[in-house]
């Protein structure tokens, strides 16, 4: 006799059923069903026919698929006894606890001595799904792969989307057909990294940004993962994530995997978006005092690198806080001797070379001007050329001879002292100067994968989160190497990019909003000639790209002219006074006509206003603009749109517009089915929309 659970609510249904003796899979994920529904005839109705050249029953695409009962694909745990002795678990369902919104499922492999706990939460209001698996043996075993608890992919789905990347050009969309077989992303570089963002979206063909049925999957580990889409010879789908293979290095009798993180919807990409966005921001993220707003960045990295002077750096914070900036951020050298990225990672104490008082001084200027004061640190790393690799070389993790990358070398944080030594000079730092926020760093690759270093980071950034809960940190890798929902349990901004080229900002931004709420994206306006793409903008396009996510200025302010400037503060401006509302805004990707434009709408919890950006990412084939369609909005209500920077309006957009003249009202139904129609732009422009609902 089977017995079946139905998780439900906020557009989704889960429904889970496990046969006698077998263990849980799911029996359906998709939208809600009528309460009286019959979960065993829905079970029934999708029990598959046995034909020629198989076998005579159908092994379970259980929530943990079993070697050992011959399922015809990847399984989802492969481990082996102490002596090497590959093992084929075969679990059955014991027991199950139920909650509100979660269930608890075990199962059971009396004759290894395995225990298999399959935990899956459904938020009621966002409708996230959290899933995650948890073993234990009786007997050491050595893991190689454990999935979190496995779903179906979507059976229409001929099309899958992940995302690749590098330095400088994160989010890069990858479309691969679903067909049979495997497709299998891993991260094995120790960082969730640039290469394979750890997430997938499955879509049914067609699906658009409103439109379709698309399921969303994302792995919340820092520490690389392993995804694998695959389709059996029968035609069921499965996907599963975990950490990457090998990841633990020691036997063990107990394992858990990280959270995944699963939604579905009918409602295009934006349905899947909008439930990321609020389930990470509203959910993971923990805000020192409940959400304050997002103070406008200053970083000084692209004005001065490693070359500080004092009174430089006090001229940047003056200017810096007249443009509008709330943060001043101390970059990457001013502790050791570190006049380059050869020397100093692990000496954390302040350069007295270059600050002959202490940071003292500086802090002291910025606080003057009324912004609060930040710092850069590397922690996780070491350069050979430091005191503290002399007095510690045996707390490198990998071996003595590796290759460096960017010339340092990685602590191991899986060690008790390295990290307890690591609370205590970033401890020192933090009580002797008011530090608001740290802008946490992580330059290279592991020399090996292992899921203890990860480990070790979330221990450290936990211990230090508790002994100073309102300092804010942000996660950097060279950029958006270390972008994942597990770093984000214990930080609060990431750096998407090292590019703040507006051109690469505006499509990562726009990819990423997949994911990530604008609250958690910091995007910087950065130099007139981008310092990574050697390309000249105009100051309105870097400033409207950058307040698109969370605001800040990256360049040296030295360099601006008054008109520049006068414009900055401007945006700026715009930024403050609408920040309220875009911190729990919907970012909806709209769906462009035109390849040339990334549009996006920004839309108010409470459905009272939006902003629509529309970034002219290259000339458009056409001559003139087509109509851009909305979204979000209620059809049968009225809004008042606006055309924000209409005085930006090229020469050569010489038509009489009626956008271009003033505020248009229209019912959201005409913007959402007809459209605006948008002025001539040059490409590396933005329209900036304002819309607000009558
Ligand atoms: C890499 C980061 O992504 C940059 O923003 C900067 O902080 C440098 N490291 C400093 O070394």
């Amino acid at each position: 006799m089977s017995r079946y659970w139905r998780l439900e609510g906020a557009g989704q249904c889960l429904v889970l059923g496990a046969a006698a003796g077998q263990m849980p899979r799911v029996v359906y994920w998709r939208d809600p069903l009528p309460e009286e529904e019959d979960l065993a005839t829905l079970d029934l109705m999708a029990a598959r026919d046995v034909t020629g050249g198989m076998l005579d029953a159908h092994p379970p695409l259980s929530l943990c698929p079993e070697a050992g009962r011959a399922f015809p694909g990847q399984p989802g745990l492969l481990l082996r006894d102490a002596g090497g002795r590959a093992l084929h678990p075969r679990f059955a369902f014991e027991a199950a606890e139920e909650e509100a919104t979660g269930l608890r499922l075990v199962s059971r492999d009396a004759a290894l001595g395995l225990e298999h706990v399959a935990e899956i939460a459904l938020d009621p209001v966002t409708g996230m799904l959290t899933l995650r698996a948890r073993l234990r043996s009786e007997a050491p075993v050595i893991l190689e792969w454990f999935a979190a608890p496995v779903l179906p992919g979507l059976a229409e789905a001929r099309e899958m989307l992940d995302f690749s990347g590098r330095w400088i050009g994160e989010f890069q969309p990858c479309r691969s057909p679903w067909g049979p077989g495997i497709r299998m992303r891993e991260s094995r570089t120790g960082r969730s990294g640039h290469e394979h963002f750890p997430a997938l979206l499955v879509h049914a063909p067609g699906a658009n940004n409103g439109a379709g049925r698309v399921q969303g999957f994302h792995l919340g580990w820092s520490g690389g993962h392993r995804m694998v889409a695959e389709e059996l010879p029968d035609g069921r789908r499965q996907v599963q994530f975990g950490m990457a293979a090998g990841l633990e290095a020691m036997p063990g009798t107990e394992f858990e995997t990280p959270p995944l993180y699963a939604v579905q919807s009918g409602a295009g990409f934006n349905g899947v978006a909008r439930t990321f966005q609020r389930h990470l921001r509203d959910r993971v993220v923990t805000w020192p005092g409940a959400a304050l707003p997002r103070p406008v960045h200053y970083n000084c990295w692209e004005a001065v690198y490693f070359d500080h002077r004092l009174e430089e750096l006090k001229e940047i914070a003056s200017r810096a806080a007249d443009l509008g900036a709330e943060r001043f951020v101390l970059d990457d050298g001013w502790f050791g001797r570190r006049d380059d990225d050869r020397r100093a990672l692990g000496d954390w104490q302040v350069d007295a070379r270059k600050y002959p008082e202490g940071l003292g001084p500086l802090i002291d200027h910025v606080e003057g001007l009324g912004m609060q004061f930040g710092l850069w640190l590397e922690p996780e790393m070491v350069n050979p050329e430091s005191d503290l690799y002399r007095a510690h070389p045996e707390w490198v993790l990998g071996p003595a001879d590796q290759v460096t990358g960017r010339q340092q070398l990685v602590l191991d944080m899986g060690r008790e002292a390295v990290r307890d030594h690591l609370f205590d000079v970033i401890s020192a730092l933090l009580e002797a100067h008011p530090i608001g926020y740290i802008k946490w760093d992580h330059n290279r690759l592991l020399p090996h994968p292992d899921a203890a270093q990860a480990r070790g980071t979330y221990a450290l950034l936990d211990r230090l989160r508790a002994a100073f809960p309102e300092v804010e940190i942000e996660s950097c890798a060279s950029g958006g190497g270390r972008i994942d929902f597990g770093i984000l349990e214990r930080t609060q901004r990431v750096w998407l990019s090292d590019s703040n080229d507006a051109l690469e900002r505006l499509r990562m931004q726009h990819e990423a909003a997949l994911f990530l709420p604008a609250a958690v994206t910091g995007s910087h306006v950065g130099p007139r000639r981008s310092h990574t793409s050697g390309r000249v903008q105009e100051m309105s396009f870097r400033a409207w790209v950058a307040a698109q996510r969370h605001l800040g200025f990256e360049m040296d302010p030295r360099e601006l002219t008054e008109a520049e400037a006068q414009t900055l503060r401007s945006v700026t401006g715009w930024w403050k006074a609408n920040r309220h509302w875009l911190w729990g805004a919907d970012i909806l990707r709209l769906d462009s006509d035109d390849p040339a434009l990334l549009a996006e709408l920004q839309l108010a919890e409470d459905g009272s206003r939006f902003v629509l950006f529309a970034g002219q990412a290259a000339a458009s084939a056409q001559s003139v603009p087509r109509c851009l369609r909305l979204s979000g909005l209620v059809p049968e209500a009225r809004y008042r749109v606006t055309l924000r920077n209409g005085a930006e309006a090229p020469a050569l957009s010489r038509g009489e517009m009626a956008l271009k003249e003033g505020p248009l009202v229209a019912s959201g139904a005409a913007l959402m089915q007809q459209g605006i129609a948008l002025p001539w732009s040059f490409p590396e422009r933005i329209w900036v929309l304002e819309g607000e609902r009558e």
